[in-house]
């Protein structure tokens, strides 16, 4: 684990030339980054996070113009095409996935065999230094292993992936803590196949209504799901967690929900929720009381979901009871990935 420096930029883009893995800082999380051109480099990323081959990357590039090289523009018609322009003029570099058609020298390892790539050009610096001096494309999931919490530190990376990678480049915090949005403009209808860092009515304001993938939120589908990170058990803490409305958050008699767990986490969106529901005596102890956002900013909120859900698997918790966002904005992404949490 590095630093990040102009001389470890430059190791971490020599290990992806050479078709090594290198764990690398994004604006959502951490990337476990290869050659995206690469067969061999791409098959080791799903051999250490233990992901399933069904389960396709996304592809990111330093600028809208290495998008050529990575999707197929002649299968874009016009219509798309302009709409694809719009988004990346107004929404790149940022934490949107694009899924089009890929180009043919994207080896189907990298999509899970669909003809279709997530693409996704970074904001953050280091991750955009490291594309453009590897020369290349970097296919990068999340650098955690499959099915748990994505990373936000390099330490989170460090101790879910360890020694089984090349380099790990410390950025420190991500700073929006949540993952890109994935959009789907190859289907009839342009669809979010994961609520993410960029908000619906971003999308919304420069191409029109879009749909999200039904049953999207909190569906259990095992296979036919277009973008696999709508398997319910992804973003999983390793502590049991159940969510709560605001209502339920306050009103619930915490006792006779909690009757037999030990240790008990309160993980609240606001100060206000938490201050109305400390206003009626508890008799439980409970263990850790979490606020995501003072003042339910939902931009705040999200950049400590995952963060505080790392610290609470850390707390020897037996219990999480979270409360859910308001279902708007960014609040979308954080209730997925809340509700994905829950064992419900
Ligand atoms: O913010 C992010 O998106 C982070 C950073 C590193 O960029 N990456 C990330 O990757 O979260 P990962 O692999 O954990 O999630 C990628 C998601 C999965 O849900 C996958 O199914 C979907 O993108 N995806 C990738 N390619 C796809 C495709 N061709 N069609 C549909 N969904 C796709
Ligand atoms: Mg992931």
């Amino acid at each position: 684990m590095l630093p990040v420096t102009d001389e470890s930029l430059k190791k971490g883009a020599d290990i992806i030339r050479n078709g090594g893995l290198v764990a690398f800082p994004t604006e959502t999380v951490y990337g476990l980054g290869a050659d995206a051109f690469n067969p061999q480099a791409l098959a080791r990323i799903f051999e250490v996070k233990n992901r399933p081959y069904f389960d396709p990357l996304i592809i990111h590039i330093a600028s809208v113009n290495a998008l050529e090289e990575v999707a197929d523009f002649s299968l874009i018609n016009e219509e798309t095409r302009k709409k694809l322009l719009l988004l990346a003029d107004n929404l790149w570099p940022g934490p949107l996935s694009i899924v089009l058609p890929k180009n043919k020298k994207i080896p189907g390892i990298a999509t899970a065999g669909l003809q279709t790539a997530a693409i996704r050009f970074p904001s953050n610096e280091t991750a955009q230094k490291l594309i453009s001096l590897s020369g290349t494309a970097i296919a990068a999931p999340s650098a955690n292993p499959f099915g748990s919490l994505s990373p936000t530190r390099a330490e989170h990376v460090r101790s879910g992936l360890g020694d089984k990678i090349d380099l790990i480049l410390d950025g420190g915090v991500s700073q929006i803590g949540l993952e890109s949005t994935v959009l789907d403009l190859t289907g009839e209808k342009i669809k979010i196949l994961r609520p993410g860092g960029t908000q619906r009515e971003a999308i919304e304001n420069l191409i029109g209504c879009i749909e999200t993938e039904s049953g999207g939120q909190g569906a259990q589908k095992d296979h036919a799901f277009s973008s696999p990170g709508q398997m319910k058990s992804h973003y999983s803490p390793k502590t049991p967690l159940t969510v709560f409305s605001r209502e339920e958050m306050i009103n619930q008699p915490t006792e006779a929900i909690c009757a037999g767990i030990e240790r008990l986490a309160l993980l609240f969106f606001d100060n206000a929720t938490r201050d109305e529901w400390q206003k009626t005596e508890k008799h439980l102890k409970i263990a850790i009381i979490k606020v995501l956002s003072k003042t339910g900013d939902p931009a705040e909120a999200a950049s400590n979901l995952f963060e505080t859900l790392h610290e609470i698997d850390n707390s020897n918790i037996s219990h999480i009871i979270a409360q859910l966002a308001p279902q708007h904005g960014l609040g979308e992404a954080i209730n997925d990935r809340l509700i994905r949490a829950s064992n419900i």
